[in-house]
């Protein structure tokens, strides 16, 4: 039994399907890469699971449950949670008080979600930090952040949206490292990325979506043979390349 599954899901704005049609089912404790061109819907497919878009048409279930219309914090109680691509860290905050805005998500005293959070903090290497302003942070230890923020809430499956753009070759290594850290602690990830190397490197299997639609969804190594995706996202070049 799959531990995510989206059914027929559309998401429309206006005259435009962000999403059309996509089903999808994700199993407990894998880490599936979900790629396609600027546009194509990935982002949005996070924001029709995580309840922050009412999806237009079809069914999200998790774990059996049918979370369609729930809302985001109704999602992220019941063991979903995301980071956004654009980092949404409280700038004013330290690293310590943006890591404990997820845990209060399950915990309701202060110092209980200050534990939570120090304890996060200490798994993702950031303890170090914890008492500077998230504002004058690196990208890459916001990023972290974003990341920590979304593990303090302890999720079953986590959604990360380009957790590693902008950063460069070792903070990208060390963010692979990370989400490596997070899937043996058994959770379940969907992972959004543009750069392929990393993509390849730690999905179990790549889904591809292409102007709202799913085009191909299977192992790495037939994806990136795969014509439509070529065609679509990868370009002649990568496969020559690789
Ligand atoms: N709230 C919204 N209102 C109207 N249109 C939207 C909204 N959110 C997304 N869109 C449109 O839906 C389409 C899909 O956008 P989305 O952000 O999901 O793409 P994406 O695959 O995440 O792209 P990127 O790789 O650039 O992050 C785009 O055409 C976008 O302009
Ligand atoms: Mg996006």
């Amino acid at each position: 039994m799959p531990i995510l599954e989206v059914k027929n899901l559309s998401m429309h704005f206006g005259e435009l399907a962000a999403l059309e049609d996509i089903n999808l089912a994700v199993e407990k404790g894998e880490i599936l890469g979900l790629i396609g061109p600027n546009g194509a819907g990935k982002t949005t497919f996070f924001n029709c699971i995580t309840g922050f878009l009412n999806a237009t048409r079809g069914d999200i279930f998790y774990k059996e449950q049918n979370i369609t219309r729930f809302g985001p914090h109704r999602v992220c109680k019941l063991g979903i949670c995301r980071t956004f691509q654009i980092v949404q860290s409280f700038n004013e905050m330290t690293a310590l008080e943006n890591v404990m805005m997820g845990a209060f998500c399950r915990h309701h005293l202060t110092g209980d979600a200050r534990e939570k959070a120090e304890e996060i903090l200490k798994f993702t290497g950031l303890q170090d930090k914890k008492n500077q302003l998230a504002g004058g942070l690196t990208l890459a230890d916001q990023k972290r952040i974003e990341l920590a923020r979304t593990i303090a809430t302890e999720p079953d499956v986590v959604l990360l949206d380009e957790v590693m753009a902008g950063l460069n070759p070792t903070e990208t290594e060390e963010a692979i490292g990370l989400i490596q850290k997070v899937h043996e602690k058994g959770l379940t990830i969907i992972v959004v990325e543009h750069v392929m190397e990393v993509i390849m490197k730690i999905s179990h299997r790549i889904a591809v979506f292409d102007s709202g639609e799913l085009i191909v969804d299977g192992p790495p190594e037939e994806v990136v043979q795969d014509e439509r995706v070529i065609k679509a996202y990868l370009g002649e070049e990568y496969h020559a390349e690789s």
